[in-house]
């Protein structure tokens, strides 16, 4: 595909949720895209091993196929929308087609956070683009934003709440105080999940969209293996009641920061103040706030996930790749993890042992005269100062929660204390810790 040309072949491998929203909106808006833009976009095939069942778009006659090579082999396709998801066989039907000469679109973000230096170098060798708006936060355009919008910036830390199974999840168990395991299923039942909710619960899915996000911005690389990881199966209905009583909600965050020249690059469950902005991102909603050295203060909010929502993005991809043509590519690196690695930055990732923030506790204790005082020394000797107390009812002699929060403390040292607390005879059960991110108090 030159400059000059006008138009643009599209071949969709995967008809299913997200390809499905894609091959719609290219049918239904291609006028408003050929108006807007000059190209024409035109959707020659898409090959699903199920080319049966009705997914309520009309497709042409002779578009469908059961052969994904029908689309890698085919010279006239000029753009490959990977859209099956997973690693294999997409790794196999990307790296086919970029050696053909394609251009490649995915929403496939579990295979560039684990394999995508691969598929970017081959990218690179083949002067042709990787397109994956739409494999972090479906809708929102935080790519572009972030290669973008905001290139002038350092980037001092971004927040993201990017999987919006899990944040369905917390949102019903905060608004209804229903059972984790209940919520989940119906978060299936709706089509929210992964084909694994593995990914969404245990904050793998958060994780990928994490390197991907924090490779453009960092120039670390896909740096998916040093991510902290902490899903949000542990959160109960009386951990959310105690955060709401001490001014917090709990989401499920991607958190990027520099701190001390190096980079935090953790997923975890995360008390934030009830009335930051991000606290309100309620139900599947997806947001990334970024705060950059030049702009400060950004959000970007939207539908992280479903057919139509992620089909803009893939559709937002090909149109860039129309415009752009092969020689914008060349000059800014094909491979966005070349552009970010120039820009140098290459920060050493924090371990999380290593973090400073401020500490939830959950300690189950006996309830009787001392232990609030052995608990409070054993904080104390790890240099952990208390903020708060909460210890509701009467049950002498029966085991309590008794919850604690802390002003900002070091993560090995909480490690350490929890280890010794829960080694006295007056704990009855495992103690849990949640971390807060507070800038009042940190
Ligand atoms: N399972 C993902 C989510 C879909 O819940 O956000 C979009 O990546």
């Amino acid at each position: 595909m030159s400059q000059a040309v006008q138009s643009v072949n599209v071949g969709i491998i995967g008809f299913g949720t997200v390809g499905s929203g894609t091959a719609r909106i290219i049918l239904q808006n291609a006028g408003l895209i050929e108006r807007r833009t000059g190209k024409k976009i035109i959707l020659r095939r898409i090959a699903d091993l199920d080319t049966e069942r009705d997914r309520g778009v009309a497709i042409p006659q002779g578009v469908l196929t059961t052969d994904a090579f029908e689309i890698i082999n085919d010279p006239a396709i000029d753009v490959v929308v990977e859209l099956i998801g997973g690693i294999e066989p997409a790794k196999k039907f990307m790296l086919a087609a970029l050696k053909n000469g394609k251009h490649v679109v995915t929403a496939n973000k579990a295979l560039l956070a684990t394999h995508g230096t691969e598929i970017f170098t081959e990218a690179d060798a083949q002067h042709r683009s990787i397109g994956f708006e739409a494999a972090v936060a479906g809708g929102i355009p935080i790519i572009k934003v972030m290669r973008e919008g905001l290139a002038a910036n350092n980037i001092l830390s971004i927040y993201g709440i990017i999987n919006g199974t899990s944040n369905y999840i917390l949102t019903r168990m905060t608004k209804e105080g229903a059972p984790f395991d209940m919520v989940l299923k119906d978060a299936q039942r709706l089509g929210y999940a992964e084909a694994d909710p593995t990914f969404d619960i245990e904050g793998i899915d958060t994780a990928h969209k994490l390197t991907l996000l924090a490779s453009l911005s960092y120039g670390i690389g896909l740096s998916f293996d040093k991510v902290y990881k902490e899903g949000i199966t542990a959160i109960t209905p009386e951990d959310i009641a105690y955060a709401s009583e001490l001014g917090y909600k709990i989401k499920l965050l991607a958190i990027a920061k520099v701190v001390d020249s190096e980079i935090e690059l953790r997923v975890h469950p995360t008390m934030l103040p009830e009335d930051y902005l991000i606290s309100k991102v309620d139900d599947v909603l997806n947001a990334v706030y970024v705060v950059g050295d030049a702009v400060g203060e950004t959000m970007y909010y939207g539908r992280g996930a479903g057919d139509m929502p992620t089909g803009s993005a893939v559709v937002s991809d090909i149109i860039d790749i129309a415009s752009r043509g092969e020689t914008s590519c060349e000059r800014r690196g094909c491979s966005f993890l070349n552009a970010a690695q120039n820009a140098g930055t290459g920060f050493k990732i924090k371990d999380i042992s290593d973090i400073e923030t401020m500490y939830y506790f959950r300690f189950t204790v006996v309830d009787k005269p001392g232990v609030l005082s052995k608990i409070s020394g054993v904080l104390g000797e790890h240099n952990i100062s208390i903020s708060a107390v909460i210890q509701k009812g009467r049950r002498e002699g029966e085991a309590v929660p008794l919850v604690v929060l802390t002003h900002k403390a070091k993560e090995r040292d909480i490690v350490n204390a929890v280890r010794e607390i829960d080694k006295t005879p007056v704990v009855a059960a495992k103690t849990r810790f949640i971390r807060v991110e507070d800038k009042e108090y940190n």
